[in-house]
């Protein structure tokens, strides 16, 4: 089962087929879909492919999680997944989109956070990966805020992309790190 999770600004809960007209209305901007392979120019394969995505089956804790502003249970920002690699695995992928109107604000690092916390400490994945298109600038910055770093390239869909990787011991070396930094702010 998927949870869902708050932050002071953002709800991020699991995505429905109640999402599917938001989805496809962001997906309907070039800049939005610029660096991602999909049916976008194709309504009927475009609602399809959402559907089929929303629905997975996933393994238990994966799948996608609308983001909304908190307080405002109808506003759509975007999405954030956490699912097997291009639905096949065995790596498990972590992804963001937003609506461009939301873009620079800090949403996409923010939700995909949870994400990975959830990932290493709930799901005991022993990594999570992100595939990004290399001209993808602000998604291969949200990918190294998060402490994802280049393990290679791939091609994905005739493309090559960037593959980022975190893993669960490295994730662990940064929580150790942050709480060893804030433990000596405070008695510094
Ligand atoms: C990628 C995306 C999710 C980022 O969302 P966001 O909420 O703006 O991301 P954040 O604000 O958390 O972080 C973005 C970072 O990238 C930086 N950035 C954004 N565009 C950039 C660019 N063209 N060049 C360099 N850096 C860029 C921002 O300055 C920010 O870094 P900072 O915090 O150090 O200033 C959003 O642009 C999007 O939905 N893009 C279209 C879908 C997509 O490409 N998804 C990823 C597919 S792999």
């Amino acid at each position: 089962m998927q949870p869902i999770f708050e932050t002071n600004r953002l709800l991020v809960c699991p995505r429905t087929l109640m999402d599917t007209g938001a989805c496809m209305a962001m997906d309907g901007d070039p800049e939005v879909t610029r660096f991602v392979t999909g049916p976008w120019s194709n309504p009927v394969a475009h609602r399809a492919f959402i559907e089929q995505r929303t629905r997975g089956p996933y393994p238990p804790g994966q799948g996608y999680w609308t983001v909304r502003h908190r307080g405002d249970a109808g506003s759509f920002i975007g999405w954030v997944l956490l699912i097997p690699a291009d639905t096949i695995g065995p790596e498990v992928e972590i992804g963001w989109r937003l609506r461009r109107s939301a873009w620079g604000r800090g949403f996409a690092t923010e939700a995909a956070r949870l994400l990975i916390v959830h990932a290493f400490t709930t799901l005991n994945l022993p990594e999570v990966i992100a595939e990004i298109d290399p001209d993808n600038a602000g998604s291969l910055r949200v990918a190294e805020k998060l402490g994802l770093r280049p393990s290679g390239v791939v091609q994905r869909h005739g493309r090559p992309a960037l593959r980022c990787t975190l893993m669960a011991r490295e994730y662990e070396t940064m929580q150790h790190c942050a709480h060893g930094a804030g433990a000596a702010r405070e008695t510094g």
